[in-house]
């Protein structure tokens, strides 16, 4: 793995701060050669810190309302349900920043999930500029869990890494909920992917991606490797506490 990406803060704190600048700058840059930038956002908690500190810190650094949002996966629940990566988004960042509605593109986890991964599909086509065939992304943002999954993309479901489908429905291996997700190959053929990834417990697998290749094959996050893009990691001093660079 490219060292030059690899971002190792502090903490989550810093980790927050160093990840919100290097989006805005990319952000920033982008919105210098084209009229929108076209984001996808990612859920869990790690991203709660990141959207407060965006919508508070950088509020003003951005026309925010030349940014056309997306997600890169969303559990199968209503936008109002603790569990939806909408809502994460809203709370955090959507209410306090100068969105414009109309660019707030929501993945509808309250439809039924094969008829909302067309659905997804089919916008991601009619809205996203074509690269390598493919809905191409300007900036994807991730997270990784403790087992090496990314976006929903789930270890036992690593089909979904390499599928020629852009969205496809994810079933979690604990919980057994349903999401939807962006698949392997259309993330990968996004301009700029950038990793946000916090906490001890995340230690063995990023030692794991970046210092044993034959273990981390299993793991969906290893895979993330932007055909034409650049891929950053963030990482906090614990989640990296294992790692020899
Ligand atoms: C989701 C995310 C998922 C997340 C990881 C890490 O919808 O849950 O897309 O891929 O990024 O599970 O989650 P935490 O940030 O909560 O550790």
């Amino acid at each position: 793995m490219e060292r030059s990406n690899i971002n190792i803060c502090r903490d989550i704190e810093e980790l927050t701060e160093a990840f919100s600048q290097t989006l805005v700058v990319r952000i920033l840059e982008i919105l210098k050669k084209q009229p929108f930038v076209n984001l996808a956002l990612s859920g869990g908690s790690t991203p709660q810190s990141i959207f407060r500190h965006l919508s508070l810190r950088y509020k003003d650094s951005v026309e925010w309302n030349k940014v056309r949002f997306f997600w890169g996966d969303e559990r199968c629940v209503l936008p109002e349900d603790k569990d939806s990566n909408y809502k994460l988004a809203e709370e955090n960042l959507f209410r306090h920043i100068e969105v414009n509605l109309e660019n707030i593109f929501r993945i509808k986890g309250e439809n039924d999930p094969a008829r909302e991964v067309k659905n997804y599909a089919d916008l991601l086509n009619a809205t996203l500029p074509e690269k390598n065939g493919k809905p191409a992304f300007d900036i994807v943002l991730l997270g990784m869990g403790e087992d090496g999954h990314t976006a929903s993309i789930f270890p036992n479901q690593m089909s979904l890494m390499k599928t020629k489908n852009d969205v496809a429905v994810a079933t979690h291996p604990i919980s057994g909920q349903k999401r939807i997700t962006l698949t392997g190959n259309i993330i990968n053929n996004s301009s700029n992917v950038m990793f946000a990834v916090a906490g001890r417990k995340k230690s063995k697998r990023i030692k794991e991606i970046f210092n044993n290749k034959e273990i981390a094959v299993i793991y969906p996050a290893y895979h993330i490797k932007p055909v034409e893009g650049q891929l950053y990691w963030f990482l906090d001093q614990a989640a990296a506490s294992q790692l020899n660079l």
